[in-house]
């Protein structure tokens, strides 16, 4: 192997980084590979080093040596404090034009300053955010790369190369500079979070409200993923469903511990939508029910042991097992529209606030594969985009209006019965709180600013003409602009 001859360098040899090192070398890229601790560098040559064209190094300066120019480095280690020592170690080595890659889920703030910090030494920093698990690393990954426009000239072929293709479309593109990339990959993970609690929902309700048994909710499931629900995540659903725990005999689903685990990307989302102003109720009742899932020791105490009222069943409700199953297959798909329809209004949100530019579409195409939310609605998403770049929301689209005014009675039966049965529904009931919030002539935000301007003088604005007004509440009650 000569000097510089790799095309792309991967830092960090677990097991993302290592699936997308051997990606990389199976579609005939050599690739330099460095790892911190030597012994995994070695394991990872002595398993993989004949199945591609690998060029091993024990040091970073070696490693930036074994580089092509302008020289691409993929950082793949543990987000956080690890990414900022190895972007240090990088840059040191590094000459003006190179090119720093974190493909870690590092949080776009700061991936902002990483740049900004990057390209005051000439260097470019893109942050890239890479969806698909370890089987996508290998086999092609969702990749939404930020940073620099130029940057992608170089790098982009690479990255499109390696990631997953629909329709012969590789599902990676350049995203908008600095932490755009990393951006859009937290939101696509806080959408992840609301579609799996949405589904998690309707298994719940299938299961205790109509009393089916998995493996035929797993068959429903299946169905489901024939229509318009059509997923990679309805599609594991059932095959988790299906499974039986061999130690016991039972479905799997029930030796499972019911409290779910969280990294912090659906928390970020949720965050960062709240400094946004936009209202995610989705995905923050989807991170809330998983908080709740996890609050062991609350729940411990809890249950069994907070009054239920009178609760009744689908049969005194007269609802049929039949009708109830479709009913909660288009509560789900409704609740799931809502859920993308204001992860979309995140990312416009982001986008704006940090001038980003991002293009809706690019991100439904490229989130058709590779990537765990992976769907064929998403194709819907562009066409909708398509139709008119700045419809104000998703739900506003024609196709999808007509798919709510399909969905809408099923999704009212379904929350109404699910409270009436006493089962939880956060996001179905929340999104269809939202819905007919965004619906609604009046809000009750009137009162808030009443109240308001009560205790506090803040104003309010009038109906009838514009300006901004006070009410001498604790003098005579009349009103005087302010
Ligand atoms: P996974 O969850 O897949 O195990 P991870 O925790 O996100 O992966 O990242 C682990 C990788 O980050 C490893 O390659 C680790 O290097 P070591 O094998 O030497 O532990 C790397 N890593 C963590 N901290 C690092 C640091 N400070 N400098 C360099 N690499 C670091």
């Amino acid at each position: 192997m000569t000097e510089s001859s790799a095309q792309i360098g991967v830092v960090g040899l677990a097991v993302m980084g290592s699936n997308i090192a051997r990606n990389f070398a199976n579609h005939g890229h050599t690739v330099a590979v460095y790892n911190r601790t030597a012994a995994k560098t070695d394991a990872f040559m002595a398993e993989f080093g004949t199945t591609g064209s690998f060029v091993p190094s024990a040091s970073i300066d070696e490693f930036v040596a074994s580089l092509e120019r302008p020289r691409r480095a993929l950082i793949m280690v543990q987000a956080g404090p690890a990414t900022d020592t190895v972007i240090s170690q990088l840059a040191d080595a590094m000459e003006p034009g190179d090119i720093i890659i974190d493909g870690g889920n590092a949080l776009y703030t700061d991936t902002i300053r990483r740049e900004a910090e990057m390209s005051e030494r000439g260097l470019h920093f893109v942050g890239a955010g890479i969806s698909g698990g370890e089987e996508g690393a290998l086999n092609g990954p969702a990749i939404m790369p930020g940073g620099p426009a130029e940057s992608y000239k170089s790098l982009g072929p690479l990255l499109e190369d390696i990631s997953a293709k629909v329709d012969g479309t590789p599902c990676c593109t350049h995203i908008g500079p600095d932490g755009a990339g990393h951006f859009v990959k937290m939101v696509h993970n806080g959408i992840e979070y609301a579609d799996m609690q949405v589904i998690g929902e309707a298994y719940h309700l299938l299961r205790y409200a109509a009393g089916i048994e998995p493996t035929e909710i797993a068959q429903i499931f299946r169905t489901w993923n024939d229509g318009d629900l059509d997923s990679y995540l309805i599609e594991i659903t059932a095959e988790v469903l299906s499974q039986t725990d061999a130690e016991t005999g039972k479905p799997l689903i029930d030796v499972i511990v019911d409290a779910a685990g969280q990294k912090g990307t659906g928390r970020w989302t949720v965050k960062a939508a709240l400094d946004l102003g936009i209202p995610t109720t989705g995905i923050g009742e989807a991170v809330f029910a998983r908080a709740l899932s996890g609050a062991r020791a609350q729940r411990a105490a809890t249950t069994g042991n907070l009054p239920t009222g009178e609760l009744t069943t689908l049969d005194a409700l007269g609802v049929s097992k039949d009708d109830f199953v479709e009913d909660v297959r288009r509560a789900l798909y409704a609740s799931k529209l809502v859920a993308y329809a204001q992860g979309f209004d995140e990312i416009k949100a982001g986008s704006d606030e940090h001038g980003w530019d991002v293009d809706p579409r690019d991100l439904a195409t490229i989130w058709r594969g590779g990537c765990i939310i992976r769907a064929k609605f998403l194709n819907r998403i562009v066409d909708a985009y398509n139709t008119d770049p700045s419809v104000q929301s998703l739900l506003l689209d024609p196709y999808f209006n007509n798919e709510v005014g399909t969905l809408v009675d099923s999704w009212r039966r379904v929350v109404v019965a699910s409270t009436q049965l006493g089962l939880p529904i956060p996001v179905f009931a929340s999104s269809l709180s939202y819905y007919d919030s965004l619906r609604s002539e009046r809000l009750p935000a009137a009162l808030i600013q009443g109240q308001r301007d009560f205790f506090g003088a803040h104003t309010y604005e009038r109906t009838d003409r514009a300006g901004h007004f006070h009410t001498l509440w604790s003098a005579d009650r009349s009103e005087v602009e302010a």
